[in-house]
């Protein structure tokens, strides 16, 4: 299919809308400048392997594919380092391991990285002893600190941003491109905790079993099976900094469009995400493939209006709805929305993000996740799906590879009292990774015993 030029858009077309959720920098020039510095920059991606996640995502609609999204909820520039990177691509190797192996299916890997340097909050201030300053945005837009020089936007921090996801992904290429995510060698990923974990013997009798089997095929080959030594890895972050993804927003030559170059897979948040304003206005004209977040406040015809504006072609590929309504909420709100999309006669690919709508705040004010409540809004999700027709072609974590205690519950039965141990998040709480691991391993069960 060739795709047509997008009526009324361009890259900066989103500026006649309502951009909710931006930062005011103080001085326009400086502004200008950092933006045509970045716009100068050369790519992070391709075009190319934008488009092969596009067709690995169709898969995933068809359910011939599972989708598996998972990363940081907001990255730091001081987290940009070998160790932190390195175990987080563990986890997730690990994980769509134990997916491909359970779901008996092949697994597209998204880091939620490289780029994940914007965050929305819920005020733009923040008051401290009588002070008012603006709140933390994110990295890439102003500093942590609780400081007037710390909170002011600071336009350099998009080339910082920029330069800083080129580095992340710059190792996460050359450990996936070879040796490190070789199939035949899944030890290379075992994190220290492996050892020590309840967990350990049923992950290793996963592996025991893959080895096995590419034993078996290498012998019966007579040759070695060559594409077992790579993987692919595409990135995501949420589009949220409009500036920013207009300057990294190009042309390429010999194909037609405008492609956000900056990450494989963009995605609109649930404060963003209204047809009508600058956010949908911006991801609406990319080639990219787009998530959009449902949340419980979504209508049915909403939800069928950004539908046909996201994805006026039914291109394959091309939507991927990001669920996240709460444990308590989705029982309610995801058939009648499922049913809303299907009456569009559009197919998208549907993936759970379990994290978000079960965020809650214990006695001492600790935002923390239960294990069991995220997991129960997955097995809804998926029981759902099937009910309706439908099917669950992916999730979506927030997750890192460190032994962080920021949610509660898991095999290994963290309490609220083990909360202080090691919260390090400044954002949302992640799930760390035995308890990611442990996901992977209860959603398969699932999967499987629902026989889907
Ligand atoms: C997030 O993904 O970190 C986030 C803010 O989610 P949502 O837009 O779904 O609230
Ligand atoms: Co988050």
């Amino acid at each position: 299919m060739e795709p047509t030029a997008v009526e009324n858009w361009s890259p900066t077309s989103w500026r006649e809308k309502k951009a909710l959720q931006q930062p005011t920098y103080p001085d326009p020039d400086a502004l200008q400048d950092a933006l045509d510095r970045v716009a100068a920059l050369p790519p992070l991606v391709t075009s190319w392997e934008v488009e092969t996640l596009k067709t690995e995502l169709a898969w995933a609609a068809r359910g011939e594919r599972f989708l598996l999204q998972g990363g940081e909820c907001a990255e730091t520039f001081a987290d940009c380092r070998a160790d932190v990177i390195t175990s987080r691509l563990k986890i997730m190797l690990q994980m769509s391991l134990v997916l491909t192996y359970g779901l008996n299916t092949p697994v597209t890997r998204v880091g939620r990285f490289a780029g994940q340097y914007a965050k929305p909050r819920s005020s733009p201030t923040q008051s401290r002893n009588g002070q008012t300053l603006p709140s933390y945005r994110g990295d890439s837009i102003n500093g942590r600190a609780f400081t007037p020089e710390a909170r002011e936007p600071d336009p350099q921090r998009m080339v910082q941003a920029y330069t800083t996801s080129s580095l992340t992904l710059n190792l996460v290429r050359g450990l996936t491109d070879g040796g490190f995510a070789d199939l035949r060698h899944p030890e290379y990923w075992d994190l220290d905790f492996m050892e020590h974990s309840p967990l350990a013997e049923e992950y290793h009798s996963i592996v025991t079993a893959i080895e096995d089997s590419i034993d078996f095929l290498e012998t019966v080959a007579a040759t070695s099976l060559d594409a077992l030594e790579r993987v692919n890895f595409y990135t995501s972050h949420e589009a949220l900094l409009l500036p920013y993804e207009e300057a990294v927003t190009r042309t390429v030559p010999h194909k037609p469009g405008h492609y956000n170059l900056s990450t494989h897979m963009p995605w609109v948040g649930k404060r963003t995400n209204q047809p009508e304003n600058a956010h949908v206005e911006y991801a609406r004209g990319i080639r990219n493939p787009i998530g959009l977040k449902v949340g419980p406040a979504m209508t049915a015809s909403e939800l069928t209006d950004l539908v046909r504006l996201l994805d006026p072609e039914d291109e394959p590929g091309r939507l991927t709805l990001i669920t996240r309504f709460g444990a308590d909420d989705v029982g309610d709100r995801l058939p009648g929305l499922i049913e809303a999309v299907q009456s569009t006669g559009q197919s998208v690919l549907w993936i759970c993000d379990p994290m978000h709508g079960n965020t809650e705040k214990t006695d001492s004010g600790i935002k923390t996740r239960r294990f069991s409540t995220i997991l129960s809004e997955l097995e809804q999700t998926v029981d759902i799906h099937a009910a309706e027709g439908s099917h669950l072609g992916g999730v979506h974590f927030e997750l890192t590879g460190e032994d962080v205690t920021e949610c509660v519950g898991g095999a290994r039965g963290l309490k609220e009292a083990d909360l202080e141990r090691a919260y390090k998040s400044y954002v949302d709480p992640r799930l760390n990774y035995e308890q990611a691991l442990e996901m992977a391993f209860s959603l398969i069960r699932k999967v499987r015993g629902t026989g889907g």
